[in-house]
C-alpha cells in the first residue's frame, strides 16, 4: 500500500511490518473526531491566511462527504491503511486532489491523534456518567421498595448488627457518586487541546490554537507543545476511574451472587438475567453478575498495561503510545457493557425480606444493643459486654436467642434488667434507634434516597 510518508525512504515496508504497525482496526472508531478535528484545523488555516479560502472550502466539502459516506457505509474502512488519520487524508486527496495534500500544513499526526482521542474519550466518559446516574436512581428505587426490610449486616461475613436492607443498598449509591465525580474530574483536566503542537515543537506558521481549541469544545490549548503530544495521563486517569467503578460493580455483583445462593436466599434475580445449567436442572445461576465481577480484571489489566507502556518513554511521541487506545477503549467498552447489564439486572431483582428477617433473628445481632441497654442503665460497657457475651454462649447451649430468654433469667444476671429489655433488643427497634447521622434509621435512609435522587437526576 502506498505510504503518504514515502520520501525519506521508499516506504517499501514488508506486509508483516505493515500489519504490525497498523492501528486502523482500533482507531477507526475515531473517524468522526478525526474529521471534526480536521475541519476545525482547516478553518483555522483559512482564517489565518495559511491556506486559501478556496482550498479550505474544497477540504471541508471533501471531509463532510467522507463523513457522510463512512456513516452510510458507502465508504468502507480500508483495514490495510496505517491508521484512521492516514486513511481519511488519503481518501480526501483522492477526492479533491492537491487541496487535500495541503490539509496537513502546520499539523502532525502526533497532535492530530492526541486531539482525536481526547474528543472521543470525553464523549465516552459523559456517556458512562449518564449510565452511573441511571444506576444510582435504580439503587434509590430499590432502597425505597425495601426501605424497612430488617436484615443482618456483616463484618468478616459474620452477622453483625440489625440494619434496614435499604441502608446496605444505599452504600453502593454513595460509591457510585464518587465514581461519577472521578470521571467528571478526569474529563475536566483532560479538556485542553493539543492541536497545533504539531510534531512536538510548535510551528513557524502563524496558527491560532485558541481558535481550534474553542471550535472543538476545549477549555483552551495545552500550554506546552511537548507535553501536548506526550501526555497520556488522561488515559491513565480515565482507566483508573473506570477501575474503581468496576471494583464497586464487582463487589455489588459478589453480594448479588451471595444473596442469590441457597445459603442466603436474600434475593432472586429475574429469569431474564440468569442462566441454567446444562446438567443440573435445579440451577439458576447469576452468570451476569459473575461476568461483571470477572470482567473487572480486564479493566485493571488495561490500567496496569497503560501505566507500564508509558513508564519508560522519553519525550515526546513514541510509537508505543499507539497502544493506549486499545487499552482505554476496552476499559470503556467493558464498563459500558457491564453497566448495561447491571442496571436492568438490579431493577428486576426481587429481594426476600422474610429470609433477611429470619437470618437477622438467628445471629445474636442484637447483642450490642443488649450491652448498650445495660450501659445506659449505668453498667460500665466492658462489664456489659462480658455479661452479654456469656449470655450468648448460654443461649447457644440452650437453643435460645436473646429475645426468648425469660425475664427471670435476665433479672438473675443483673438487677438492671426490666421488662423494657425486650423492646431494647427488638430487631426492628434496634435498627430504628440508630438515628446517628448516616446511620441505618429509617429517617436516615429516606434522606439518603432523597440525596441520591437529587444528585443523579
Ligand atoms: N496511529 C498513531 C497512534 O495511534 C498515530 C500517530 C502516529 N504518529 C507518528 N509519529 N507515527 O499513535
Amino acid at each position: 500500500m502506498a505510504k503518504l510518508w514515502a520520501g525519506r525512504t521508499l516506504a517499501e515496508t514488508s506486509k508483516t511490518a505493515d500489519d504490525f504497525n497498523s492501528s486502523i482496526a482500533v482507531d477507526c472508531r475515531m473517524y468522526k473526531q478525526d474529521i471534526n478535528g480536521s475541519l476545525a484545523h482547516a478553518e483555522m488555516l483559512a482564517a489565518t491566511g495559511i491556506l486559501s479560502r478556496e482550498d479550505v472550502d474544497a477540504i471541508s466539502e471533501g471531509l463532510e462527504g467522507i463523513l457522510k459516506d463512512i456513516e452510510s457505509g458507502a465508504l468502507p474502512i480500508d483495514y490495510e491503511a496505517e491508521d484512521i488519520h492516514m486513511f481519511i487524508e488519503a481518501e480526501l486527496t483522492e477526492r479533491i486532489g492537491d487541496a487535500g495534500k495541503r490539509l496537513h500544513t502546520a499539523r502532525s499526526r502526533n497532535d492530530q491523534v492526541a486531539v482525536d482521542v481526547r474528543m472521543y474519550l470525553r464523549e465516552r466518559a459523559e456517556d458512562i456518567i449518564g449510565k452511573i446516574r441511571s444506576l444510582m436512581l435504580a439503587v434509590a428505587d430499590k432502597a425505597e421498595e425495601y426501605k424497612d426490610a430488617v436484615a443482618p449486616s456483616y463484618t468478616h461475613l459474620q452477622r453483625a448488627q440489625p440494619i434496614f436492607f435499604s441502608h446496605h443498598l444505599l452504600a453502593y449509591a454513595m460509591m457510585l457518586e464518587r465514581d461519577m465525580g472521578r470521571l467528571a474530574d478526569a474529563v475536566k483536566r483532560m479538556n485542553m487541546s493539543p492541536l497545533g503542537a504539531c510534531a512536538l515543537a510548535g510551528t513557524t506558521y502563524p496558527t491560532d490554537r485558541k481558535m481550534t481549541a474553542a471550535a472543538l469544545g476545549f477549555d483552551g490549548p495545552c500550554r506546552n507543545s511537548i507535553d501536548a503530544v506526550s501526555d497520556r495521563d488522561f488515559c491513565v486517569e480515565l482507566i483508573s476511574a473506570l477501575s474503581v467503578l468496576m471494583m464497586h460493580l464487582s463487589r455489588f455483583s459478589e453480594e448479588m451472587i451471595l444473596w442469590c445462593s441457597w445459603e442466603f436466599r436474600f434475593a432472586e434475580l429475574s429469569d431474564a438475567f440468569t442462566t441454567g445449567s446444562s446438567i443440573m436442572p435445579q440451577k439458576k445461576n447469576a452468570d451476569m453478575a459473575e461476568l461483571v465481577r470477572g470482567k473487572t480484571g480486564r479493566v485493571f489489566g488495561n490500567l496496569i498495561g497503560t501505566l507500564t507502556m508509558l513508564k519508560g518513554l522519553p519525550l515526546a511521541y513514541n510509537k508505543d503510545m499507539q497502544e493506549d487506545k486499545e487499552a482505554v477503549f476496552d476499559a470503556f467498552d467493558t464498563a459500558d457493557k457491564c453497566l448495561d447489564v447491571f442496571i436492568p439486572m438490579l431493577k428486576g431483582v426481587k429481594f426476600k425480606p422474610e429470609n433477611m428477617q429470619k437470618a437477622a433473628g438467628e445471629g445474636f445481632i442484637n447483642a450490642t444493643d443488649l450491652a448498650d441497654y445495660l450501659t445506659k442503665k449505668g453498667m460500665p460497657f466492658r462489664a456489659a459486654y462480658k455479661l452479654t457475651g456469656s449470655l450468648v454462649r448460654e443461649c447457644m447451649e440452650k437453643g435460645l436467642v436473646l429475645e426468648t430468654v425469660p425475664l427471670e433469667r435476665y433479672k438473675e444476671l443483673s438487677e438492671l434488667f426490666d421488662e423494657d429489655v425486650f423492646d431494647a433488643i427488638d430487631l426492628r427497634a434496634c435498627a430504628e434507634r440508630r438515628t446517628s447521622e448516616g446511620g441505618t434509621s429509617l429517617k436516615s435512609v429516606l434522606s439518603q434516597i432523597e440525596y441520591i435522587r437529587s444528585i443523579a437526576k
